[in-house]
């Protein structure tokens, strides 16, 4: 049995507390959590005010606390946490997935310089242990994609919009539930799930991407004629992070895509995360489990305690190389109701084009940096989903059935 650790925490929002019920419930009798920092002085708690302290260095001057939980949803805040308890000799969790992918280089920089242990598994499709499957059980094995329903929010939308339910209404539950985060366009712009894409692109693949370089779209414009048109064609619209090694190099996206029944993702609902790891020795991997939530995702941040007992860091096995992604070329359905945006990309084939209720609709192949030049803001007027490399073959194989298409008829 590893020794009693004494543990600080910075954050008592979901996941810190989530975190904070399982130590006290499961009686996790490795961690003892000795001072809890919040920032807001008067908001209701779980626990009694004096629980709390206000000042971080209550944490990282305490030379007696050798583990600190940082939980705080802010990211450049937590990273100065993050770097302060490192340069101060302390091991880290966190749960902070932008921190992490916005900062991984100098993370991993400061874990070489300090030799602490800085652990994140609950930053990436919460309770599924991925990143350790990755870094670890993965580090002698060619991994050749990673491709997965990343952000729990996003996926409890889409089910619920398949099963014929309300955006704005399941966007709800969703937050009430503890699912998504302060700001929700993270969730349903493709964000959330880009920053865990990034770091599963470092311990998959040795790659090391800027967020602004990886192209990501999200499923604010999604309404009933897509999941129509997806339902005609046995489709299931998922929001999917991507990333694959091509001979060019490696490709790496966020966005909506038509799955097909046979993928295992098209299975995965509600709240759910789940993520296909495919290697050239063994096959692929499928792994599910709950993606969000105070329970599951303060279950991740206590599964690092083990590893951290033990001196466990993440062996970066891959490397850590600075890239940018390749230019995939895609099959797209892309609806607007902007038409002016259409001038601004060409397409390099178009399979079928149609107007219906002030929405112009193209299905086509088009290259990635065409779509990049759409601006982000732009890209909020603009549904973009990915149907599979063997559309042409299939929806052959739609039409000779005679069925019309579900929006037009
Ligand atoms: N907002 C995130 C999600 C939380 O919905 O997946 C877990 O990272």
């Amino acid at each position: 049995m590893a020794q009693k650790i004494v543990a600080g925490l910075f954050g008592f929002g979901v996941v810190g507390e989530g975190l904070y019920k399982l130590i006290r419930q499961s009686g996790y009798p490795n961690v003892e959590l000795k001072t809890i920092v919040v920032q807001d002085k008067e908001k209701k708690r779980l626990l009694p005010p004096e629980r709390f302290n206000y000042n971080k260095d209550e944490i990282l001057n305490d030379s007696e606390i050798e583990l600190v939980f940082e939980l705080i949803s802010d990211a450049e805040e937590a990273f100065m946490i993050v770097k302060a308890a490192l340069l101060s000799g302390k091991n880290v969790v966190t749960a902070n997935k932008k921190m992490v992918a916005t900062h991984l280089a100098e993370l991993i920089e400061l874990q070489q310089k300090t030799g602490k242990v800085l652990l994140y598994e609950a930053a990436v499709a919460g309770a599924i242990p991925v990143v350790q499957t990755v870094d670890r059980y993965l580090a002698w094995q060619n991994v050749k994609s990673i491709r997965g329903i990343f952000n729990g929010t996003s996926n409890y939308i889409l089910t619920a919009l398949h099963n014929g339910l309300n955006y704005q209404e399941a966007l709800r539950e969703a937050q009430l539930k503890g699912y998504a985060e302060a700001d929700p366009t993270l969730d349903v712009g493709g964000y959330d799930a880009k920053f865990k894409s990034i770091i599963l692109a470092l311990h998959g693949f040795g790659k090391l991407y800027k967020p602004e370089e990886v192209f990501h779209a999200g499923i604010q414009c999604i309404d009933s004629h897509e999941i129509v048109w997806a339902e005609s064609h046995n489709y299931t619209l998922k929001l999917v992070g991507n990333i694959y090694s091509t001979d060019n190099g490696v490709s790496i996206s966020v966005l909506p895509e038509f799955v097909t029944t046979e993928d295992k993702l098209s299975k995965v609902n509600g709240v759910l995360n789940g993520v296909t790891v495919e290697t050239s020795n063994s096959g692929s991997y499928f792994l599910e489990g709950e993606g969000a939530g105070s329970g599951p995702t303060g279950q991740a941040v206590l599964g690092d305690v083990a590893p951290v007992q033990t001196n466990s860091s993440y062996l970066y096995n891959k490397g850590v190389e600075e890239s940018k992604p390749v230019n995939a070329v895609w099959n797209i359905y892309l609806k607007t109701d902007v038409e002016a945006l259409l001038e601004q990309i060409t397409f390099d084939q178009i399979f079928e084009e149609s107007k219906y209720e002030g929405q112009h609709r193209i299905i086509g192949r088009i290259s990635v940096s065409e779509l990049e030049k759409l601006s982000e803001s732009e890209r909020k007027h603009v549904f973009i989903g990915k149907l599979p490399d063997n559309f042409l073959q299939s929806n052959k194989e739609y039409q000779a059935n005679a069925k019309k298409d579900p929006i037009l008829t």
